[in-house]
């Protein structure tokens, strides 16, 4: 086997992949090296909601950064399912935040005049339109706050489309665990336990398991997990017409009638089990704000470990220690929504010379990386 490439990128999951993928399209010789198969860690525990406007609401660089991701999707989803062969479910719906009391409601609808004055579509919807809105929804619910831009991915589809369409443009993925990252001939070496590869480029797009690559005289990248637990139901046809936005879990209701039910949010260490209190919390969540969910299927629960960095942005740039090293993880809990937006800034860096790089995602705002 040819052990050279252009680039090695560590880790397969939707943010590696979709790296790989934008590099692989553009001409580069692409290896993914990945501890276990494709899209198996955070990615698949992902409801592949996208909702910038929800989860970037503290502001700055983050609602930015997802704004922009989002607005890739409507071309980026067509383009890897035409490469790769692949249907991907990606529809934008709408979110509905809910509000279960009044107070809450004012602020929605607070909310709601805020996004329209800088120019994002939303708006307040309040009883008797609610019950129009969403027939489901629990009685006792009295508003919520619609942004109609929103919607969702199926992300196990879209990581197996990448990877076909990686497979395609001509990458190669690798199964095993990478111990350490070493300079050697004018080029970086990837060290495995029974093997090695030797790229000019290497991107550390581990998630949660990036801290544990050795990188030959740089510090660990900053990178705890926080574990998140999904539960999957199922109906004969969808409970709802919109992703909601509940005060205890959020809800993405697919075309063929699953419902996904996300998501805890706990310091667990590299623990990837699921728990019968973390499955409880979300049923009871779920059926507060969707009585009828207490009928529907239990199909499984799925469990992921987001990658978090110490101020809950991810860290894309590369390292000022380690000529090669590019850092794209962190992506905590908008790896599949910032997945478009990271595979063009990192393949910008690495293909173009006068790239734009993203101060607030420096990787050097947490010292010698
Ligand atoms: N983006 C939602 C979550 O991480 O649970």
């Amino acid at each position: 086997m040819n052990r050279t490439s252009d680039v090695i990128v560590i880790g397969g999951g939707v943010i590696g992949c979709a790296i790989g993928y934008e590099l692989a399209r553009r001409g580069a010789r692409v290896l993914i090296i990945e501890m276990r198969q494709a899209g198996l860690g955070a990615t698949q525990a992902s409801a592949g909601m996208l909702a910038p406007y929800i989860e970037g609401r503290a502001g700055g660089a983050l609602l930015q950064l997802a704004a922009r991701s989002l607005a890739i999707y409507d071309e980026f989803v067509p383009q890897v399912s035409a490469d790769s062969g692949v249907e991907i479910e990606y529809l934008r719906p709408g979110t509905l935040q809910v509000a279960t009391d009044e107070q809450a409601a004012s602020a929605l609808s607070e909310e709601a005049s805020r996004l329209v004055a800088t120019g994002v579509a939303a708006r307040f919807v309040g009883p008797p339109e609610l019950a129009e809105t969403e027939p489901l929804l629990a009685p006792d619910i009295v508003g919520g706050l619609l942004v109609p831009s929103h919607g969702y991915v199926r992300a196990g589809a879209m990581t197996s489309a990448l990877e076909a369409a990686l497979v395609r443009h001509g990458a190669r993925f690798e199964i095993g665990r990478v111990l350490e990252v070493v300079r050697g001939g004018g080029c970086l070496r990837v060290k495995m336990e029974a093997a090695h590869f030797d790229a000019r480029t290497v991107v550390l797009a581990a998630g949660s398991w990036s801290g544990r690559v050795q990188i030959e005289n740089v510090a660990a990248v900053p990178v705890r997990p926080v574990r998140g637990q999904l539960v999957q139901l199922e109906s004969p046809a969808p409970l709802l017409r919109h992703v909601i936005w509940g005060p205890d879990c959020y809800l993405v209701p697919w075309a063929d009638g699953t419902l996904l039910v996300g998501a805890t949010s706990e310091d667990a260490g590299f623990d990837e089990r699921a728990t019968a209190a973390g499955v409880r919390d979300l049923l009871e969540a779920v059926c507060e704000l969707v009585p009828h969910a207490w009928q529907a299927g239990f199909t499984g629960v799925r469990v992921g470990l987001r990658p978090a960095t110490p101020d809950e942005l991810p860290i894309v740039g590369a390292s000022a220690r380690l000529p090669g090293l590019v850092y794209a993880t962190g992506h905590y809990r908008n790896g599949i929504l910032l997945a478009p937006l990271t595979a063009r800034l990192v393949a910008a860096l690495i293909l173009e010379e006068h790239a734009d790089p993203v101060p607030e995602l420096s990787p050097q705002r947490f010292g010698e990386l």
